[in-house]
């Protein structure tokens, strides 16, 4: 958990100044994802990074809880609010296994980029079930590290042992869907945004 925190806060700065590679597919995200919001909405987002993509939504709901695992994306993500006049994103520093938030609180959850990131990626599907209010929605887009051909694997260890890569963790589509149904959700829209990322809305049911 150290060495991920390490690795965000080194790298935030950089991440901020990389733009969308496409622009096209992050605008239809962000459309769908308001199909799931309305005015009277607390969202919660995980991983917020620098806070781009909560400051997009925060005109669609009425609140949101934007935590990152780095300090250094909060902080700018804090003056980012700023700067764009945005006053209803509480940014905290934080992960899902330190949020201290009442069950049942949120009536979306939203974890962008960052599902393939976590150690325990079941651990954190079933904190957000946990979090999310009945029938409450969870928008999730992932790399599926399980997909990616044997050299690109090899290349990510390899950097991984130079400290150039964070930790990732391997799963397909499939595997993702079986996570997220055994935990309690339904799948509503998926969208496959590449050959190696899915796009996915899971409602709460059970
Ligand atoms: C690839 S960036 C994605 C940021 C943002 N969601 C986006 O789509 O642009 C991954 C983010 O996840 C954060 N992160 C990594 N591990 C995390 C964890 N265990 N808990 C919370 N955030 C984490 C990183 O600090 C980073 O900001």
């Amino acid at each position: 958990m150290k060495d991920s925190k390490q690795f965000w806060d080194k790298r935030a700065e950089k991440y901020v100044k990389s733009p969308i590679k496409d622009k096209t597919t992050y605008q239809q995200k962000l459309t769908i994802t308001r199909e799931y919001l309305n005015v009277e909405n607390q969202l919660l987002e995980f991983g917020c990074g620098s806070g781009g993509t909560a400051i997009l939504h925060a005109p669609f709901v009425q609140s949101i809880y934007a935590t990152d695992i780095s300090d250094k994306m909060i902080e700018i993500a804090k003056q980012k609010a700023i700067e764009a006049g945005v006053e209803n994103i509480n940014f905290q520093q934080g992960t899902l296994d330190s949020l201290n938030a009442r069950n049942e609180s949120f009536d979306v959850v939203l974890g962008l980029n960052v599902l393939h990131l976590l150690k325990d990626v079941d651990g954190a599907i079933n904190k957000v079930h946990q979090f999310l209010k009945s029938g409450g929605f969870f928008v999730s887009s992932t790399s599926l590290i399980g997909e990616v051909n044997i050299v690109f694997r090899w290349l990510i260890s390899a950097m991984q042992y130079l400290h150039l890569a964070p930790h990732v963790t391997n799963f397909t589509e499939e595997q993702l869907i079986h996570k997220l149904v055994k935990a309690g959700f339904s799948i509503e829209r998926k969208l496959r945004t590449s050959s190696e990322s899915v796009f996915i809305v899971a409602k709460k049911v059970s």
